[in-house]
Parts: structure tokens; C-alpha cells; sequence
């Protein structure tokens, strides 16, 4: 069997978001400020910065609005973040972030426990962010988490992915990041999933948490079916705080070492990336997830 890749794909960096929501250590300001300009550094051209939520909710980013205004800005990298709503985006809009994320859930309890309504009550609140959010000159990204399974219902039916995906795509969002909330897709099911989906790939990223080991191989399968964008966090870190055992996603920099090693160009220069890994290791206490952190520490 001969396999297809891409010959160059995009990663989107989504550490100093989903890394850094589920950790119970607060990050200063700073640190974070300094965490991302050498992010920025590495190559890489889209990092999700923070998420514009309800600080009780998410207390780990409750300094959103200093962190985006605090942060270099270099050219050619776009600085997103995270909206659940109207206050979230007008706190973005203040932000002055290039770009927004919205996110919903193919389940109905995981979207129900994240953001505390149902699916069908979202949709019309994304609408409209979407509309402002074009006026004023902002492209929106958009999320559906429990894509291949749900830590509360278990099995989603591809058929429910498929009316969530259809909705935010018809709704304007330009690409649809198909998240493994709690890591537990295998590269069949990946397969059998994207087969079914039947949306251009070009509208499609893949968002996986490595809570079992297999976003790598899941990845796999995702470049053999034409996928080109794929968010992963540095050093792993991070999980959804609404999905109970959810880990980090994928680590960027094992990520890059096999995309390198496949001769896929992503633009990252992987020693620059893995002195951001090296910084972020150093703020906490815990040994991170990533591979090649142990082996470059
Ligand atoms: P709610 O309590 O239903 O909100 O929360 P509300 O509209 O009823 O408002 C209640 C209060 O919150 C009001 O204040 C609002 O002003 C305030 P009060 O009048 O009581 O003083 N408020 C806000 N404050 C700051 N920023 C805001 C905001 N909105 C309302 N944006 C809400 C609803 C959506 C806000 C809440 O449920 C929330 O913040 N949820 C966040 C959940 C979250 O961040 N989850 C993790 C990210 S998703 C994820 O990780 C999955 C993903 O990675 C993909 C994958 O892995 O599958 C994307
Ligand atoms: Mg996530």
C-alpha cells in the first residue's frame, strides 16, 4: 500500500488555549506574554492565544484581554481566540485578535455542561457573532468537539457531526476543526468518519487530544485523506474542562519531528519551537506529555 500525503500542511497552535484552560496553575500574565512571543518565533503562523469565556468558568484565562493586548504581534502570524458569545466577542474586538473560534459540541450534554446551552439555542448566538465579527473584518473559525465520541452519551452518530458541520459551515465559518475531545478515535473509525463527512478538505482541520496515545496515527489518517491544517499544543499540554480525563492535544513538536521527518514543510523551525517547549516546561512542576520535550530537556 502506497499512502498520499500533502507535501506541506499548516499547524495551528492552540497551547496557550486549550493548554492552558484545564491547568489549575495560574500563569502570569507575563509569563504567558513571553511564552507566546517565542512561540511566534519558531515559524509558525497561527496561535490561539487565549479564549474570551466567563473567568469563573475558565480562571486560568481570566487575563485574556491583557494577554492579547501584551503580546507581540509579528507579521504573517495570525493571533486568534476563543468566543462562546456576544461578551466574548466584544471583549476580542477590544482585544484587537485577528481572528475568532467558535465552538459547539455534536452531543448535546457536552455542549450543554461547556457552554450551559443546547445546540439548537447556539446556533442562532453564532449567527450573529459571526455577522459582527465579518463586519468588522474578522474571520471565524469554528470547533464541534465529541466528533468521535462523548464523554457523556459515548458513541455520536456521524449523521449529528455531519448537521453541525453543515450548519456552522453554511453559517460562514471558513474551516471546521473536528475535535477528538477525549482522545478516543482510532485511525478506522478517523477513516470511516472523514469518508462520510464529504465536505471539501480544504474546510476541514483536525483537533485531537492524545489521551490514548493515538492523535499521531489518527493524524495519519488525516493527511492520507487530504487534511491539511492540524492544531496540536505545546509540550501537550492541556484537555476540555468539561470532558472528565481529557488530556493535552497532540504535542506540536512531536507533531513537527514526524512532518519533518516525512518531508511535509509546516515553516517551523523545530530547535526555535522547542526553546518555547523548554520555557513552558520550566513554569511548571509536572513533567509535560510531549516526546520530544524528554528528549531535548
Ligand atoms: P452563562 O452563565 O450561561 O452566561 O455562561 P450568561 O450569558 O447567563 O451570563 C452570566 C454572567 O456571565 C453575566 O454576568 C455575563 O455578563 C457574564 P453578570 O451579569 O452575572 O455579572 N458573561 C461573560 N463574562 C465574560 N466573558 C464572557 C461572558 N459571557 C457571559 N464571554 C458561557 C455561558 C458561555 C459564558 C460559559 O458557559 C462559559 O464561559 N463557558 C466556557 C466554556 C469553555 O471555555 N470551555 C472550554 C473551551 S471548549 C474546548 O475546550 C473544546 C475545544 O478545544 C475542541 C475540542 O477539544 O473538542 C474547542
Ligand atoms: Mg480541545
Amino acid at each position: 500500500m502506497t499512502l498520499d500525503f500533502p507535501t506541506k500542511v499548516q499547524i495551528k497552535e492552540v497551547g496557550p488555549r486549550d493548554g492552558l484552560q484545564n491547568e489549575r496553575q495560574f500563569i502570569s500574565t507575563n509569563k504567558k506574554v513571553e511564552w507566546i512571543n517565542m512561540l511566534s518565533n519558531s515559524g509558525m503562523d497561527y496561535i490561539e492565544i487565549t479564549s474570551f469565556v466567563h473567568p469563573k468558568w475558565i480562571p486560568a484565562l481570566s487575563d485574556a484581554v491583557d494577554v492579547a493586548k501584551q503580546i507581540e504581534r509579528k507579521e504573517g502570524v495570525t493571533y486568534a481566540a476563543l468566543v462562546p458569545n456576544e461578551t466574548g466577542l466584544e471583549r476580542a474586538l477590544e482585544s484587537e485578535v485577528d481572528e475568532v473560534s467558535i465552538f459547539i459540541s455534536a452531543s448535546e450534554t457536552h455542549n450543554r455542561k461547556n457552554i450551559n446551552k443546547s445546540i439548537d439555542e447556539t446556533l442562532p448566538i453564532y449567527d450573529s457573532i459571526i455577522k459582527q465579527a465579518n463586519v468588522a473584518g474578522k474571520k471565524v473559525r469554528g470547533y464541534v468537539s465529541t466528533v468521535f465520541g462523548c464523554p457523556y452519551e459515548g458513541t455520536v452518530s456521524v449523521e449529528r457531526v455531519k448537521k453541525v458541520v453543515d450548519k456552522l459551515l453554511t453559517l460562514g465559518v471558513y474551516e471546521v476543526s473536528l475535535g477528538d475531545t477525549i482522545g478516543i478515535a482510532n485511525p478506522k473509525q478517523m477513516e470511516s468518519v472523514l469518508n462520510q463527512l464529504n465536505f471539501p478538505t480544504s474546510t476541514l482541520a483536525l483537533h485531537l487530544h492524545d489521551t490514548r496515545g493515538m492523535a499521531l496515527a489518527n493524524i495519519l489518517v488525516g493527511l492520507s485523506k487530504g487534511i491539511t491544517v492540524f492544531d496540536s499544543s505545546n509540550g501537550g499540554l492541556g484537555g476540555c474542562p468539561y470532558a472528565k480525563g481529557a488530556s493535552g492535544n497532540v504535542a506540536t513538536e512531536d507533531l513537527l519531528f514526524m512532518l519533518q521527518q516525512m518531508g511535509i514543510e509546516t515553516n517551523i523551525n523545530f530547535d526555535e519551537y522547542i526553546q518555547a517547549s523548554k520555557y513552558l516546561q520550566s513554569l511548571f512542576s509536572k513533567q509535560l506529555r510531549s516526546h520530544q520535550l524528554q528528549i531535548h530537556s
